[in-house]
């Protein structure tokens, strides 16, 4: 097993990991140690990593099988289970907090993110414990929350291709409190914009509720702000956080980023 340094980048979550060469292959003590460091920190960051595309899905493979992503207009061409998030040919900063493909039956357990070209200024990518959000909450309004579900597709995604829709569009059922599989805590789970309603609410009540709900919980305090540097790579712990991008650089300059989605169990509450 490699010496796995695991450093806390944030108090409440993120963890830079020293001692992992990700191009090289990872054994199963250094998986296992990978993924119970993912449950705790929820966000790992790998500084310095030079992966080619096979390198790095061989890497993602670490922390589960590498899945198909429904924006295929922006897969590699040679590496279609690398989607590419770059700001081009109509694609937009994902600004909105979300967790990743919740329209999935089991949505993705992590999403990576290899920072390969990155502006001077800005661009950053932020990420908010849902744990700690979860527990921000009056106790009846998590009792509320366990008692919901949400129906998640695609409609209203209009970057998304008709195909991607045909096959990834039918409306899935998740719990709005969701349990950790590894650690055992409870994080609130849902995707505002692949919402169509919330069990027993109409789509604009849905809607409100789940902006109010968004504004309340992700303070500044459990939200860690990933500050891209070249070679970065990133995994996100996509049950019990969300995420967003920041569009504040200079899109005269690049920024492209890798993004690998790999397979989670079936969100329940337990
Ligand atoms: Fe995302």
């Amino acid at each position: 097993m490699s010496e796995l340094r695991v450093t806390p980048l944030h108090p409440v979550l993120g963890a830079e990991v020293g001692g992992v060469d990700l191009g090289a292959p990872i054994d199963e003590p250094t998986r296992a140690a990978l993924g119970r460091a993912l449950g705790e920190h929820l966000a790992l960051v790998f500084r310095n990593q030079v992966l080619t595309p096979a390198q790095y899905l061989a890497a993602g493979a670490a922390f589960g099988a590498p899945m198909e992503q429904h924006y295929s207009q922006h897969n590699m061409p040679d590496h279609p289970l690398i989607g590419l998030i770059w700001h081009r040919n109509g694609q937009e900063p994902a600004e909105q907090w979300h967790t990743d493909h919740t329209n999935r039956e089991r949505p993705p357990a992590a999403t990576l993110l290899h920072g390969v070209e990155i502006p001077e200024a800005g661009g950053a990518t932020s990420v908010a414990s849902m744990r700690a959000a979860y527990l921000g909450l009056a106790a009846e309004e998590r009792q509320r929350l366990e008692s919901l579900t949400t129906f998640n597709g695609l409609d209203g995604h209009a970057d998304t291709r008709a195909e991607d829709r045909a096959k990834y569009g039918a409306l899935v059922e998740h719990p709005m409190v969701r349990t950790h599989p590894v650690h055992g805590s409870k994080a609130v789970y849902f995707h505002i914009s692949k919402t169509a309603h919330i069990s027993g609410m109409t789509a604009e009540a849905s809607r409100a509720y789940m902006a109010d709900l968004l504004d309340r919980m992700i303070r500044p305090d459990i939200v860690y702000r990933h500050a891209w540097r070249k070679g970065d790579v990133l995994v996100i712990d996509n049950r019990a956080t969300m995420h967003r991008a920041h569009g504040d650089y200079d899109r005269r300059q690049s920024r492209v980023l890798w993004r690998i989605i790999v397979e989670g169990d079936r969100p329940r509450l337990a």
